[in-house]
Parts: structure tokens; sequence; C-alpha cells
């Protein structure tokens, strides 16, 4: 087997030390939405990643679907994050912020004034889960509520929004950040021609459904430079109760051209596999990376093998990987020196349930070291 995954990489100007990126995970353990010690311990304990993706960051109150995610929208969460990126980059690492919107997968106990989510339409995503509050004030999965189709002048201040959470970010020091527009959330409810039936320039063809999300990526590119600048998108996605749609393969082959018109400092896919939906079609990233030239990141499912195999067929620069970062901190370490791996808890993914399945997983080394105590106690 090659190593390719252990080998520097040069993304335009910032240099990762190996191909092995942590992909973005909400963890919702931020009880007052601020980011603390605990989450720059959190992300410092990773820093062995090539590159570190942040959690699903909200950029606004309205963009938050989720309870105890940490956001970038106060003064104080900003203060948060930039003792987070700080531990990052003592311990050697790097880190991108994700700005999130979740859009229409909301519920109207966390939006302002207790309003409707906002979203391309007034349709309702039944097939999914906004953490929230219920009735009687207990933290579960709930429906989202019925949003409110946003307005065009609304949409034009989102882009700003956008672009001003980025501004936040780079100034709290996090070394780019990666737009989400993947996963059912705000930018792919307006791509996903099945829900968006708006009837102004963010709906109808296929460029009208890119606009939204395009625009967003021109401003941050003009505020921060399009090299601190990712995006993550999920062709064929159907998490958030999207559905098929006429022009599926187009829409995202034309996305791909846009996206080389504009050659962000990556392109990141989420294969959605893993959260039950199916496969990208077959050829699909072939023709994606024929129209699209740039550092392209994959994430779904890959381990060390599938990683490198991947690498080695030459269509991914970087392999993105979630759940197993959450169970070894020393992920990259780990595979380099051919460690077992440990498994994650999905009882423990989310929740402000503090260290629990969050910094108290050890590094081989420490669990050598317990074992070696134990043993010699025994
Ligand atoms: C606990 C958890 C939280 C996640 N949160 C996010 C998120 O905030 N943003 C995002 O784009 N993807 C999120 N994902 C998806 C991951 O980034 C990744 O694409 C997915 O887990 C598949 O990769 P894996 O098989 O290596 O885990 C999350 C996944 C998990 C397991």
């Amino acid at each position: 087997m090659t190593h390719r995954l252990f080998e520097p990489y040069d993304m335009g100007g910032l240099t990762l030390p190996n191909r092995v990126v942590m992909a973005p995970m909400t963890r919702a353990r931020a009880e007052g939405e601020v980011p603390d010690a605990l989450t720059a311990r959190y992300y410092s304990q990773r820093a062995g990643a090539g590159l570190i993706i942040s959690e699903g960051v909200p950029i606004s109150r309205a963009g938050r679907g989720f309870l105890y995610t940490p956001g970038l929208f106060t003064a104080e969460q900003a203060e948060g994050w930039s003792r987070v990126t700080e531990a990052v980059h003592a311990a050697g690492g790097r880190i991108f912020a994700q700005l999130w919107h979740v859009g229409r997968v909301s519920h109207h106990s966390l939006q302002p004034e207790a309003a409707a989510p906002v979203g391309p339409t007034d349709e309702r995503a039944v097939n999914a889960g906004s953490f929230a509050r219920d009735a009687d004030g207990n933290p579960g999965m709930i429906t989202p509520d019925t949003p409110r189709a946003l307005t065009t002048d609304e949409i034009v201040d989102l882009v700003s929004d956008f672009a001003r959470a980025a501004r936040t970010a780079i100034d709290a020091g996090f070394d780019g950040v990666e737009i989400h527009a993947a996963n059912g959330y705000l930018f792919d409810q307006f791509i996903n021609g099945a829900l968006n039936d708006r009837e102004d320039q963010y709906g109808g063809s296929i460029a009208n459904r890119l606009r939204f999300p395009l625009e967003t990526l021109d401003a941050v590119i003009a505020e921060i430079g399009a090299d601190k600048v990712g995006i993550r998108i999920s062709p064929f996605g159907r998490f958030n109760d999207l559905a098929a749609f006429a022009d599926e393969g187009e829409t995202w082959v034309t996305m791909a051209g846009e996206l080389e018109a504009r050659r962000p400092a990556y392109v990141h896919l989420s294969d959605q596999l893993t959260l039950g939906a199916e496969k990208m079609p077959d050829g699909f990233a072939a023709s994606f990376c024929q129209t699209y030239g740039g550092t392209l990141i994959a994430a779904g499912g890959f381990d060390q093998a599938t990683g490198e195999a991947a690498l080695a067929d030459g269509e991914l620069d970087l392999i993105a990987m979630g759940r197993p970062f959450i169970a070894n901190p020393d992920l990259v370490e780990r595979m380099q020196a051919g460690h077992p791996l440990a498994e994650a808890n999905r009882e423990t993914f989310y929740g402000p349930i503090g260290a629990r399945g969050y910094t108290d997983y050890p590094t081989y080394a420490e669990q050598q070291a317990v074992q070696q105590a134990q043993e010699s106690e025994a």
C-alpha cells in the first residue's frame, strides 16, 4: 500500500502535514453556546489532523437548528473561538470554521422571538430533526416547524451575514472557513429543484437555484480571500427531507463549473452513504472532476485503506474522516503506526454532557500506559 495519506499537501499556501482532514462534527457540548476550555481541549487534542474543520458554527441566531452549538455571532462567542484556535495552533494544528445556517431545519423555540424558521419555501421538513426544547421544555429531536419563505431582500442580507461571520472567524484566528452548503441545510434547500419553487431570481432555473450559495461564496471570498474559503456540498443528498429532482446531475456539474471559475481553497464532497442516503451515482465524482480541477476533499465512511485507494485513484486530494476522529484524538498517528483504532460511542455524540465521549477518549499511548499500570497492579 502507498502512504499518500501521510504526505504533506499545499492547500493554496497553507501546508497541511498530511492528507487526513477532520470532518465537521456537531457535538452540542456548549451549554451557553459559547466555546469554552473544553472545546479548546477537544480540538487541540485532534491537532494531528492535516486540517480540522470545526463543527457547524451558526452564523446567526436564526441560523440555529440545534441547542448547545457554539455560534459566531456574539463577541463572547468570537472570544471563545479565539481561545480554541490559539490552542489548536499551539498544538501544531490548523482549523477552518464551518459556517452554518440550517434554513428550515429548525424550531420556533430556537428562533428569535419564537418566530418560524426560514427557508426557500414554506414547505415543512417532515423527515428531519431539530434538536430543541419540546412544549415541556425538555431537549430532544423535534420535527422542524413549518418555515416561512425568505423574501428576496432577506436573502441579500443573509449573504452579508455570511461575509461578516467569515471576517469574525478570521479575526478569531481561524485559518479559513468552510461554507456549509451540504446535508439539506439552507443552501442545499435552495439548490434542490424539488423543494425550491421560488419565482424570484433565487428559484427556478439551475442558475437561479445556485445563485444564493454562489453569491455567498463570492461575498466571503471578497471578504477574506479565495485561499481561505472552502465549500461543502452533498450532491444527490437526501438528508433532512430533500427529494430527487429532474436535472440533479446537471445541477451539480454546473456547480462544478462555477466552482472551477472561482477556485476556492477546496471543495468538500459529503457522501451521505452513512446518513442513510444512496451513494452518489457511479462516475459522478469523475465527471465532477472533469469540470472542477481544484483541491477536492471527500468524506463518508473512509478508513485508512479506502482513503489510500481513493488518493491513489487521483481524483481526491484530501480524505476527511468524521467518526474515527471522535474516538481517536491521535487518529493520524495511530494509522501511521498501524495501531488499532477505538470505536466511537454513538450515545455520546451529542448533548451537554461535558467531557464524557468528548475529551475523554485516550490516545494510544495513554491507553497503553493505563493498561500497563493495571497489569502491574494485578
Ligand atoms: C456526530 C456527528 C456530527 C456531525 N455534524 C456535522 C456538521 O456539523 N456539519 C457537517 O457538514 N457534517 C456533519 N457530520 C457529517 C460528517 O462530517 C461526515 O461527513 C460523516 O460523519 C461521514 O464521515 P465518517 O464516515 O468518516 O464519519 C456529522 C457527523 C457526525 C457523526
